[in-house]
């Protein structure tokens, strides 16, 4: 029978793996690994293999249905299935457990959720127009969006969490602030990388600001930050705390247009006295078409939002429109670089 080995068995075949084939059933495997997530099925597999029907029982879920979805995962890598019908992770899939270090269970959650999965539909009307398929899909914009529903929102600030945290540490190791520097975090989330920041400089004083529900759930109550850290909620477009020594934009520039990064880069430099520093934290695209991962998350900043991915010198030409001068990028051990620039 054709392709049953996966081999095509003619030039003309369309059942053989090919790039094609791949990405035409791509939102398939999206969908499998989403439903995997949603029933917590990776929790049962940290002590070894189950098989399916083990998993369904544990997980309330179809055991036939189940065998099916694991091995279209299996196919992908994801699992493995040995003689007995029993799967296990993969070591690169550990990470789907909610109690894994560095778990990516809330990121699958938030990538795969239908708020990128109904925008994912408009892509082809986004192509068209320009406009972003979210906007299209909700009749709103991303943020507008989350700020009236609060499901989404604690869906986006986890996922955001889980994707942050295992980088803030890389990130905050990649730059060494000087001794007793104030620093502000414009947008930071639930404070992920605030607390690496300060956890690696007794010295440092913190200011987490991001938009009122999302810093009311942040994570900086540890003990060795007590007294070093307030949070402000608040709006990056009207302003932002004054008196910083640094002002760190992490994941936010990707996230606008040039047109309203610029608003945002104004509030900050109003905010920030003359030789203050801005570290804007982000992928740094290559110049042309060289394959780089930030080029997934820039389809995602196409649908979602305004915002792109940005080259060296489209970054250059922001800060310095904002009256920022971009000093030095020094690359991380991670997907984003530290641009680091003064306020002139
Ligand atoms: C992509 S997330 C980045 C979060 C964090 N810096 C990180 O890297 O994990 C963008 C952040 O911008 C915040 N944000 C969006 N619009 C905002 C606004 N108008 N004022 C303040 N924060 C805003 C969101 O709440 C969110 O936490």
């Amino acid at each position: 029978m054709a392709g049953t080995t996966g081999e095509p068995n003619h030039p003309t075949d369309p059942f053989g793996p090919s790039p094609l084939q791949d990405l035409m059933y791509g939102h398939i495997h999206g969908a499998a690994l989403r439903a995997v997530a949603v029933h917590r099925i990776a929790d049962h597999l940290g002590d070894g293999p189950r098989t399916a029907d083990d998993l369904a029982a544990r997980t309330g879920t179809h055991a036939p249905s189940l065998r099916r979805i694991l091995r279209l995962l299996a196919v992908r890598g994801l699992f493995h299935e040995d003689d007995r019908g029993a799967f296990r992770l993969d070591d690169s899939a550990q990470a789907l457990r909610t109690d894994a270090p560095g778990s990516q269970l809330a990121a699958v959650l938030m990538i795969t959720d239908p708020m990128f999965g109904r925008s994912t539909d408009g892509l082809a009307e986004t192509l068209r127009t320009g406009e972003p398929a979210f906007e299209l899909a909700y009749g709103t914009s991303f943020f507008e969006h989350l700020l009236k529903a609060p499901e989404d929102r604690a869906t986006f600030d986890a996922g955001m969490a889980s994707m942050s945290g295992p980088v803030e540490e890389l990130v905050a190791q990649s730059y060494t602030f000087p001794e007793g520097a104030r620093v502000i975090d414009v947008g930071g989330g639930r404070g992920g990388l605030l607390d690496a920041v300060l956890t690696r400089e007794p010295t440092l004083t913190g200011v987490l600001f991001d938009q009122p529900a999302t810093v009311a759930e942040h994570l900086l109550d540890r003990p060795g930050l007590a007294g070093r850290w307030h949070t402000e909620g608040g709006d990056f477009f009207s302003a932002v705390p004054p008196g910083g020594d640094f002002y760190v934009l992490k994941h936010i520039l990707h996230d606008w247009s040039d047109e309203d990064a610029l608003r945002i880069l104004g509030t900050i430099r109003r905010a920030a006295a003359p030789g203050s520093r801005l570290l804007v934290v982000d992928a740094v695209l290559p110049e042309g078409s060289a394959p780089h991962p930030a080029v997934n998350v820039d389809v995602v900043m196409l649908l979602a939002v305004r915002g792109r991915e940005r080259t060296a010198a489209e970054f250059s030409d922001l800060l310095g429109r904002a009256g920022f001068r971009l000093e030095r990028i020094l690359p991380t051990p991670t997907l984003p670089s530290v641009l680091e620039a003064v306020a002139v």
